[in-house]
Formats: structure tokens, sequence, C-alpha cells
């Protein structure tokens, strides 16, 4: 079996139901001749539908309430709190996306960047909220290439007192070797997902993917 077989297998990967339309989204941020206005304004639709199925996996507790009709509704609520984590700069994109189905949430930042010549991430910056360890954290990057950025970003959390079965990692394209070696180092960590490749070039960008996501967002070509 391939690695992006066993990779969409995976039970805590969670890959967007590939319906015609995320078909179609993907496909033109996919598209090299995309230009920087239209790469966002889909890439910024991919990322709501990521966050919206995200908060599928937060649990929750019975909830009764009374309707205006007089009648008790047995319904839900979410049973704790959240916040957002995005890995800069790249994972800055999805915080809107957040902000917007959850309203004043909050968002710590950790800077991490890939050196361009050995793609060995190196971690700069990190400013979380002081009640991390007590939060659901929706950990935010679009892309999944070696794994390094995001499972060093997993060991800052963790370190703050995150457990790990409330991480929660919101991404769009992942290389199936490294969510794989994610998802073995973190064996607790659900990834939410919508497209899983097929493998990485020699210098650990994502192929077929769609080249420098931070670059292409951000104008930075
Ligand atoms: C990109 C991307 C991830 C990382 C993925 O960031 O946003 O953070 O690479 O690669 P990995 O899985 O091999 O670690 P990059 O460091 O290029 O910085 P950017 O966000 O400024 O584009
Ligand atoms: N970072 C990106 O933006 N793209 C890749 O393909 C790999 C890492």
């Amino acid at each position: 079996m391939s690695l992006s077989s066993q990779a969409a297998e995976h039970p805590r990967l969670h890959q967007l139901s590939q319906t015609n339309q995320l078909k179609a989204l993907m496909t033109i941020i996919r598209d090299k001749n995309t230009k920087r206005g239209d790469f966002v304004f889909y890439s910024d639709r991919v990322i709501r539908l990521l966050v919206e199925e995200g908060l599928n996996y937060l649990p929750v507790n019975d909830k009764e309430v009374i309707t205006p009709m007089g009648v008790p509704f047995q319904g839900v609520s979410f049973q704790g709190r959240i916040c957002g984590v995005s890995i800069m700069r790249a994972g800055e994109s999805m915080e809107q996306g957040l902000r917007d189905v959850c309203t004043s949430v909050r968002i710590g930042k950790v800077l991490i960047q890939r050196d361009e010549r050995t793609a060995q991430p190196k971690l700069y910056y990190s400013k979380l909220p002081k009640d991390i360890s007590d939060r659901w954290v929706l950990l935010l990057d679009p892309m999944l290439a070696t794994g390094g950025s995001a499972m060093k970003c997993i060991e800052v959390l963790i370190e703050a007192g995150v457990k790990e079965d409330r991480i929660l990692f919101i991404n769009l394209i992942c290389a199936p070797e490294g969510v794989l070696k994610m998802l073995e180092k973190f064996p607790s960590l659900h990834i939410i997902t919508a497209e899983i490749d097929e493998s990485m070039d020699a210098q650990k960008f994502i192929l077929p993917g769609l080249g420098d996501f931070g670059d292409r967002y951000f104008g930075t070509e």
C-alpha cells in the first residue's frame, strides 16, 4: 500500500470530504497561473471548511434549552474553551478563518521557520495564552511537508502544559511521510486536512503541492 493510502486510512487523520466543490477550490490554488488575489480568496474558502470541520472534533455535553414555544429541547454545548495557535508565518493566514467562526477567540503565535537549505525547523519566538493548559488548541499551518515545523510547535505546546489529546492540527495539504511520522510521534493528536499529496522533492517541497504557501499568500515570491 502506498504511503498516501496508509495516511488516508489512518484513524486520526481526517480528510475533508472530497466533494467536487473542494476539488475545484484546490485546483485553483494549486494552479501556478492563479493570481495572488484569487489564491488568497480560494485558500480562505478552504480554510473556512477546515476550521468548521475541526470544530466537529471538540467534545460536547448534553444541554437542555427551552424553545420560544415553551418546549424543552435536548441539545448539546461545547465542553471546554478553545484557542488558536498559528505557526508563523503561513499559519497566520488561517487566523481570520478561525475568528470568523469563534468570536473573540484567543490566538497564540509560534514563529518557526524552515532553513531554506536543510529544511530543518528553527524556533524563534512563541507567545501563548496564559491559561492554554486548560484549553483545546486548534493548531494552524497550511503546509505539512517533513512535519518538522509542526512537531516542534507541538513540543512547545506540550511544554506549556497543553494535553496532547486536546490538540487539533488544521492543515491544507500534507505529505504522507511527514504526516505519518507526526501521528506516530504524537499518538493522541488529531489532524484535519484537505488533501494528502504524493511525496516531496529533494528540497522537501510537497508534490504535486502548490509551491510556497506563505510566499503566494503574502505576495513575497
Ligand atoms: C512552511 C510551512 C510550514 C513548513 C512545513 O513554512 O508553512 O510551517 O514550511 O514544512 P515542514 O513540515 O517540512 O516543516 P516556512 O518555514 O517555509 O515559512 P513561512 O511560513 O514563512 O512560509
Ligand atoms: N512549505 C510550503 O509552503 N510548501 C511546501 O511544499 C513545503 C513547505
